[in-house]
């Protein structure tokens, strides 16, 4: 499972990329709401950098606006995907995409037939977001194993992203239940280094090369 990070905020973005661990980048209109660069001016940034996947999603809920929209964010870099909501206008600017040939996430999913709608529309990325599901009492991670299970029955080449990640389980959690990708807010992706016994163990290697005999 690869591994995306889901934020507009540089900082973030530099410091994830330096570990080496970033296939791509996520945004969407709240992570954006919270920087004060212009939209194209931060996916021009975050291009320059990742040359990965950069989702970057649109505001209009109309297909032709979301056409408009979509074609001016593609230009910005080959590497932008285009986000779209899980709507039947969603659907028809996904398949207009397709055949230009630009990327798409379709987000916001949450059942196993939206993101079968998506991805035969022409969806490059499905977006089912786990932390939004468990929070009123469904079970997110049930719902990437079913979807990865009918893509595989049906040769389904869209990818999976894991979504709305709140903690370091949702991520081996949906590495095993079959998600191409789980796109992490940075402070989980922080987390994920954590281990008790890496610290201690760093604390005594570091005790005992102190008490060496040859200095
Ligand atoms: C996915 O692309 C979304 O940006 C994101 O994962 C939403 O997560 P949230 O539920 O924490 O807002």
């Amino acid at each position: 499972m690869k591994l995306f990070i889901d934020t507009a905020n540089m900082e973030e973005i530099k410091e994830a990329h330096s570990w080496g661990i970033l296939s791509g980048v996520t945004t969407n209109p709240s992570l954006v709401a919270k920087e004060t660069v212009p939209f194209h001016d931060r996916l021009r940034e975050i291009t320059d950098l990742v040359s990965e996947s950069v989702s970057a999603e649109v505001i209009s809920l109309d297909a032709e606006g979301m056409i408009k929209e979509g074609r001016e964010l593609a230009k910005i870099a080959p590497n932008i995907t285009v986000k779209v909501p899980m709507t039947p206008d969603g659907l028809k600017a996904v398949a207009v995409f397709a055949k230009e040939g630009i990327k798409t996430n379709v987000t916001l999913i949450f059942s196993a037939n939206q993101a079968l709608l998506a991805a035969r529309a022409g969806a490059s990325y499905v977006s089912p977001f786990l932390g939004r599901l468990d929070d009123i009492g469904h079970n997110g991670l049930d719902l990437i194993e079913t979807i990865a299970s009918i893509f595989a029955i049906h040769g389904i080449e869209t990818e999976i992203i894991a979504a709305s990640i709140r903690h370091p389980q949702h991520i081996t959690d949906a590495a095993l239940r079959g998600a191409h990708i789980a796109t992490v807010p940075f402070k989980v992706l922080n987390q994920m280094f954590n281990h008790p016994l890496t610290d201690k163990g760093i604390e005594a290697f570091l005790a005992d090369w102190e008490k060496r005999q040859v200095k």
